[in-house]
């Protein structure tokens, strides 16, 4: 509502075209070749004032020259800080007691401050549920009629020591509202599952966003919660600094149908700024089984980035504390699923994945398979001639039809 452009929907997933494909090709190199980065990753819980119990998770990843710091909270609304600076040496220093009064401004820094390269942060304000019914008739637009949202300010979140483990770098943040009187959450639980990485490399379930050490993955699940009608889709809500009077945007990025991410041919970005500063990437995918495959893929919608001024937004205790009051937040949302196809309905389950970092994006290029592939079945010079015939080849998976060319 906050928009003049409306949202745009029905944006369906298209293929690269022929140049596109050509040029990823020729500049696509082993991974190996281009220098990994690694880090020295730390999970720290910060340890509670007594009687206030919060949940304050810091990751410290240590680099050569630079260290970055991601501080994940659920005071609040669920949300993360991302802060970049130019020295292996920098620190966070919390104060409780600034930290928890109605004026949180300056009960978080990094030191030294000048230091700081970058800063920014993420909330996750509300989930959004819509219902889908009648959006194939004219009167209602997709997503369709929504609910009233469920605010995450008023959720109520796990002990994060509990399911933090050193071993995968990771730890999630599980809660359910704190007042449920249609006992929706019985059974259910909204979870955002942070993980953070030493070196770059790609997880073994889908979306398989390449990551590296720069990066930190967040997973959001939707599970057992028992919607409030048939066909409902659910939301998120998120919010971010804009640096400046305006608000970053999503740009799209023409991706190609690889392994590793089967017919979703596009990864969806928000970039603070001119690049290298930070972002936010994501494949437009969400998945309604554990299962993850081309059978429990829902698009995943993104609604134009904008400010938030006029409609009022629960705060995040941990950006006032860093950024103090004065700030630009720009609000947008993501909405999973479409009214008809897999959804939600059929197992009360969701997932989305999305990646936040600083430096250079990571950058999709062919999986060493499908190289491999190319390189036997046709030679290189081949493969200059027949790019466009590649299109569809990869488009249809044919791969085994491919291989007798041999
Ligand atoms: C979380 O658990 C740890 C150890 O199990 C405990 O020390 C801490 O006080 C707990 N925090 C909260 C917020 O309950
Ligand atoms: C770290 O900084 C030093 C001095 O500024 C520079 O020589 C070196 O190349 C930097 N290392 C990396 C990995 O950026
Ligand atoms: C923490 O903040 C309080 C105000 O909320 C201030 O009185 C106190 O001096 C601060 N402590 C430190 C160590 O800066
Ligand atoms: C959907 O449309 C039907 C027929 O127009 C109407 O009876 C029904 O109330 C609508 N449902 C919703 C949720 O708007
Ligand atoms: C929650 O699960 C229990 C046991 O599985 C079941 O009896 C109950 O009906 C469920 N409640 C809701 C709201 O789904
Ligand atoms: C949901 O579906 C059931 C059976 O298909 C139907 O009886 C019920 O009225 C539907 N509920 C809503 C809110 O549309
Ligand atoms: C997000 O969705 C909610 C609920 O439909 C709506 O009130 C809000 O204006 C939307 N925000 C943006 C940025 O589109």
């Amino acid at each position: 509502m906050c928009c003049r452009e409306g949202p745009r929907w029905g944006r369906g997933h298209c293929a690269p075209s022929p140049t596109l494909l050509l040029g990823l090709l020729m500049s696509a190199a082993p991974l190996g070749l281009l220098g990994e980065e690694t880090r020295q990753v730390s999970l720290e819980v910060i340890p509670d004032w007594p009687g206030a119990p919060q949940n304050l998770l810091h990751i410290r990843a240590v680099g050569t020259n630079s260290t970055l710091h991601y501080v994940w909270s659920s005071m609040g609304p669920p949300a993360v800080l991302l802060v970049a600076t130019n020295t292996p040496h920098s620190t966070l220093a919390v104060n409780w007691s600034c930290l928890l009064s109605p004026e949180p401004a300056g009960g978080l820094t990094v030191l030294p401050r000048d230091s700081v390269q970058f800063s920014s942060a993420l909330v996750f304000t509300r989930l959004l549920e819509f219902d889908s019914t009648n959006t194939s008739e004219a009167s209602a637009k997709p997503p369709g009629k929504p609910y009233p949202p469920y605010s995450l300010a008023e959720f109520s979140w796990n002990n994060i020591t509990d399911s933090l483990d050193p071993a995968t770098l990771s730890a999630t943040f599980q809660g359910h509202p704190i007042h449920d009187p249609t006992a929706a959450f019985a059974n259910g639980s909204l979870a955002f599952r942070v993980q953070a990485f030493p070196s770059s490399g790609r997880p073994a379930q889908a979306p398989r966003l390449l990551h590296s050490a720069d990066t930190c993955q967040l997973e959001v699940a939707l599970v057992g919660a028992c919607p409030r009608g048939n066909r409902s889709l659910f939301g998120l809500e998120v919010v971010t600094l804009g640096q400046g009077p305006e608000c970053p945007s999503v740009q799209e990025q023409r991706s190609i149908d690889d392994e590793y991410a089967p017919a979703v041919f596009q990864l969806d970005q928000l970039v603070w700024g001119s690049l290298p500063s930070g972002f936010v990437q994501w494949r437009p995918v969400a998945f309604s089984q554990r299962q993850r495959g081309r059978d429990s893929a829902l698009p995943c919608q993104a609604s134009p980035v904008c400010l938030t001024l006029e409609y009022p937004l629960p705060q995040s205790p941990i950006v006032r504390a860093f950024f103090g009051s004065q700030t630009n937040f720009c609000a947008f949302n993501l909405t999973f699923g479409a009214p008809t196809g897999p959804g939600y309905w059929d197992e009360h389950y969701l997932s989305w994945s999305m990646l936040l970092g600083v430096g250079t994006p990571p950058v999709d290029s062919l999986s060493p398979l499908i190289l491999g592939i190319m390189a036997v079945a046709l030679g290189a010079p081949g493969l200059m001639l027949l790019a466009g015939g590649v299109v569809l080849l990869l488009g249809h998976k044919q791969c085994s039809e491919y291989q007798p060319i041999n």
